[in-house]
C-alpha cells in the first residue's frame, strides 16, 4: 500500500524526538502558575457539581469511584451522558472536546450512526449473543485477511488483554519454547505474565502486586529501541531453552510514547527470524487506526501473528481477537475434540453477533471514508499547533505525533526509568501529579485528553475543531510558570 493509504504522513524524526524528551525530562517540572491552577479547578466546583455528587456516591459501591483504569480522576471524575462525533457532553451539560475518544477505537468519531444502525438491525434480529456461530463473524475474519493479509486466520475475543494471553500461549505451543520478550514500559494488557515492565522500563514486577513470581518468570523487558539488549536477551535464552516470541507495539511502548526509528520493527524481524522467535505485533491501537494496512502494512513487515483490540469492534464491547499464520492459528481450533495439541482459549461472549457486525461495519465504512487518513491529517494540524504554541511561549514540552496518535509531553513522566533509580524516586509523584494538573486543566477548557499527555483525533475532527482546540490550549498553556 501507498503512504497515501496510511495515517501517518511523515516519520518523524526519532533521534530529534529523544532529545527533547531528555532536555524535558533533565528540567524541573513546569506546573501551571499556583493562581491559575486555582482558576483551573473552579471550574469542577462551578460546573460539574452532578459529575461530583455521582462519582462520589460511586466509591461507596465500586472501588475508586471508576470502573476504568484510564478514567481521569483529578480533581474528580466526570460522569459522561452523550457523545457524538468529536464531541462528548457531561451530566451537568457541558461540551467537551473528545481526544480520548474512547481510548482510541473510535476512528470514525464518537457514535457513528451508519454503524449504530447495522448494530440495531442485528440486535432486533437475534440480540447480543445466542453461543452458535452468526455470519458476521466469517465477514469479519474475511475483512481482516483483505486488509492485513498476515491475517491469514483469524479468533475473535473479548479483549486484547485476552488475545495477548491467547498468542503467547499459541506461541509457546507452536515453538515448543517459554520466554517472551517485550520492550519495556509497553502495555499488553493485564494478564498475569503481561504485568511486567509496565509503563516505566526495567520496572519489572514493580506493579505486579497479587501475580506469583512464577506467573511472570518467562517474561522478560529490553531496554526501548536498544536492539543489542534484545540481541543479548535472545542469545541468552537459546541457552536456556529458547524465545517463543518478542511481542512489539509497532510504534512504540504506550502507543508510540517511546517511538521507535523508522527501521525498527524490520531489524527485530530479522533477529525474531535468526533466533527461530515469532513476531507478535499488538496491534491493539495501531490496528486500522494507522490504516486499513495497520502498522504491519504502514511499515512493511510481516508478523507472525497480530493481536487486535478496540477498532476491531467498531468501539463495541468485546473487542479482541488474534490472527496470523495458519499453521500457528490452527493451534487455537474451536469446538469440542478438534484433534489438535490447541491452545485453550475462549469465552461465553466471544465472537457474537454485536461485537462482529459492529466491526464489520466500522472497518468498511473506514475504508470507503478514508476515515484513518483524515484523522491522521487533524493528527497533523493539532500536532503543529500545539509545536508552535510551546515554542512562542518558549516552553519545554514536546509534541511529535503518529498520525491520529498525538503526544504532548509537559511532565515527561513516560521518560523516567529505573537505569536512574533516584532521579525516579524524586520526581515520580511530582510529574504524576504535574500529568494530573494539565489534564485538569484541558478539561477545565473543554478538551478531554487520555491522562492529559496523549490525544486520539477521530474523522470527525475537521480543521475548525482542531484549531477550537488549539485556542483552548493556548489558554493552558500560556498559564505555565
Ligand atoms: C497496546 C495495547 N495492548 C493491549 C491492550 C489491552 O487491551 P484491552 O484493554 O482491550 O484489554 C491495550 C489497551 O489499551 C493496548 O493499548
Amino acid at each position: 500500500m501507498s503512504e497515501g493509504a496510511y495515517a501517518i504522513s511523515e516519520w518523524h524524526d526519532t533521534d530529534e524526538i529523544y532529545a527533547r524528551l531528555n532536555e524535558l525530562v533533565k528540567q524541573p517540572p513546569r506546573p501551571i502558575r499556583r493562581d491559575k491552577m486555582a482558576e483551573f479547578l473552579r471550574y469542577f466546583e462551578e460546573r460539574c457539581q452532578r459529575s461530583k455528587a455521582l462519582t462520589d456516591e460511586a466509591k461507596r459501591y465500586i472501588p475508586g469511584g471508576v470502573q476504568h483504569n484510564l478514567a481521569f480522576n483529578y480533581p474528580f471524575p466526570l460522569a459522561i451522558e452523550r457523545a457524538e462525533g468529536a464531541y462528548m457532553w457531561d451530566v451537568d451539560g457541558n461540551r467537551y472536546i473528545d481526544f480520548l475518544q474512547a481510548g482510541g477505537p473510535t476512528v470514525l468519531g464518537s457514535n457513528y450512526a451508519p454503524v449504530r444502525e447495522q448494530v440495531l438491525q442485528v440486535l432486533e434480529q437475534c440480540g447480543p449473543v445466542t453461543g452458535l456461530f452468526h455470519e458476521y463473524e466469517l465477514k469479519l475474519a474475511q475483512l481482516v485477511n483483505r486488509y492485513m493479509p498476515s491475517v491469514e486466520m483469524f479468533r475473535m475475543l473479548g479483549s486484547g488483554t485476552e488475545a495477548v494471553m491467547a498468542a503467547i500461549r499459541v506461541a509457546r505451543i507452536f515453538t515448543g519454547k517459554k520466554k517472551i520478550i517485550k520492550a519495556g514500559g509497553a502495555y499488553h494488557g493485564w494478564s498475569d505474565s503481561m504485568v511486567y515492565g509496565l509503563h516505566i522500563p526495567g520496572s519489572r514486577r514493580y506493579e505486579a502486586a497479587g501475580i506469583p513470581r512464577s506467573a511472570s518468570a518467562h517474561t522478560q523487558e529490553f531496554y526501548p529501541n536498544d536492539l543489542g539488549h534484545l540481541r543479548r536477551l535472545l542469545l541468552l535464552n537459546r541457552l536456556r531453552g529458547g524465545t517463543a516470541a518478542v511481542i512489539l507495539e509497532p510504534v512504540g511502548p504506550e502507543s508510540g510514547t517511546r517511538p521507535v526509528p523508522r527501521d525498527f520493527n524490520q531489524r527485530v524481524r530479522e533477529l525474531c527470524d535468526e533466533f527461530g522467535a515469532l513476531l507478535i505485533f499488538d496491534e491493539v491501537v495501531t490496528g486500522f487506526r494507522l490504516g486499513m494496512g495497520g502498522a504491519q502494512g504502514y511499515f512493511g513487515v510481516r508478523p507472525d501473528l497480530t493481536v487486535f483490540g478496540k477498532c476491531i469492534a467498531g468501539g463495541y464491547p468485546m473487542a479482541g481477537g488474534l490472527g496470523g499464520r495458519r499453521e500457528i492459528m490452527m493451534h487455537l481450533a474451536a469446538g469440542i475434540g478438534s484433534g489438535h495439541k490447541r491452545a485453550y482459549v475462549g469465552g461465553t461472549l466471544s465472537a457474537n453477533p454485536l461485537s462482529c457486525v459492529a466491526g464489520y461495519y466500522a472497518l468498511l465504512e473506514m475504508e470507503r471514508t478514508n476515515a484513518p487518513v483524515l484523522a491522521g491529517r487533524a493528527g497533523d494540524r493539532l500536532c503543529k499547533g500545539l509545536q508552535e504554541i510551546i515554542e512562542r511561549h518558549h516552553l519545554p514540552f514536546v509534541a511529535y505525533n503518529q498520525g491520529s496518535i498525538v503526544h504532548l509531553e509537559t511532565a515527561g513522566l513516560m521518560l523516567l526509568d529505573f537505569r536512574h533509580p533516584l532521579k525516579l524516586a524524586r520526581e515520580l509523584k511530582p510529574r504524576q501529579h504535574l500529568m494530573e494538573e494539565m489534564g485538569a486543566a484541558y478539561m477545565s477548557q473543554g478538551i478531554i485528553t487520555l491522562a492529559g499527555s496523549r490525544l486520539y483525533t477521530s474523522m470527525a475532527d475537521t480543521d475548525e475543531v482542531i484549531d477550537d482546540a488549539l485556542d483552548r490550549f493556548e489558554t493552558v498553556l500560556s498559564s505555565v510558570e
